[in-house]
């Protein structure tokens, strides 16, 4: 199956980024010198996923809307939809459900940012071939903090928790997540956990029970970070830093990965610069078509 829609969730009340989250949106918070949500959003265009389907809450929406627009100076589409409380991660697929239209789609969450030599290639490799769910796991140091899984020598996944108290392993699982056209279906079959929200590992648990579930472990030369705490917000923006200084590269541009992936041409892109308020990012820009 190949996936051609993408979903960014970008809702959630950012609670644990209080009180900068009190007037903004997480996913607009920066990373160093650019939103949250550019990270996500170049990881699906470098997965050449053009057709994008941007969900945020009835707060926030406008905001992400002025930022992104309709995508056409980065060669993309975005449509937007209300998420009108956080009723959990799976709701994504029963709002998108006319975007979806039973056809495969990847999720990634609006503060998820990956970072590696072969990211492209396999976060689109991936999307090129595969059936039933797949997800990305990656081995982290505080294991309570995420969804947690299991898996046998031959990368199948065994076991799935969400947040648990006694992790059985310190692998876990990234937001971003490919599904098959059942996924819509298979979410509004989900009933709400404790703290009643849909679950997005229960929902990877009913391809798991089927036999449907494969992943990809991204090792220790990729970097996975998020930005759902002031300190991991710090760490990116550090991490972002340090790396564009040294390599002279901006992470995370779209413009760029546009340009480069073929999305817009030369004279389009030109055009596009001239446009842009005198800044770093406007020279960076010029300097890539010089
Ligand atoms: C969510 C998911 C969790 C996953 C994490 C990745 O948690 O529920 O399984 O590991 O994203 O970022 P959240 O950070 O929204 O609490």
């Amino acid at each position: 199956m190949k996936i051609e829609k993408g979903i960014i969730l970008a809702g959630g009340s950012g609670s644990r980024l209080y009180p900068l989250t009190l007037a903004s949106n997480k996913q607009l918070l920066p990373i160093y010198d650019k939103p949250v949500i550019y990270y996500p959003l170049t990881t699906l265009m470098l997965a050449r996923i053009r057709d994008i389907l941007i969900i945020s809450s009835p707060r926030d929406l406008p905001s992400i809307k002025a930022l992104l627009g309709n995508g056409d100076n980065i060669g993309v589409h975005f449509e937007y939809a209300i998420q009108e409380s956080p009723n959990g991660l799976p709701e994504a697929f029963i709002l998108g459900e006319k975007f979806i239209s039973n056809q495969s789609v990847a999720m990634i969450l609006g503060d998820n940012f990956f970072h590696g030599q072969g990211l492209s290639a396999t976060v689109y490799n991936t999307a090129q071939d595969f059936s039933g769910a797949h997800i990305f796991t990656y081995t982290v140091e505080d294991p309570q903090r995420y969804g947690i899984v299991t898996l046998d020598a031959d990368q199948k996944v065994l076991s799935l928790e969400e947040k648990p108290k006694n992790p059985q392993s310190n692998i876990a699982v990234t937001g971003l997540y490919y599904f098959d056209g059942t996924v819509s279906a298979r979410s509004k079959n989900l009933s709400p956990s404790l703290r009643g929200e849909l679950e997005i590992v229960d929902l990877i648990k009913s391809y798991m029970d089927e036999g449907q579930l494969t992943a990809t472990q991204l090792g220790r030369g990729y970097v996975w970070l998020d930005a759902g705490t002031p300190k991991s917000l710090l760490d990116a923006s550090q991490y972002v830093e340090v790396i564009q200084s040294r390599q002279g590269h901006i992470i995370a541009c779209p413009e760029e990965v546009a340009w480069r992936m073929g999305f817009i041409d030369s004279e389009y892109f030109e055009k596009f610069i001239r446009s842009l308020p005198n800044s770093k990012y406007k020279e960076y820009l010029a300097r890539l078509i010089q």
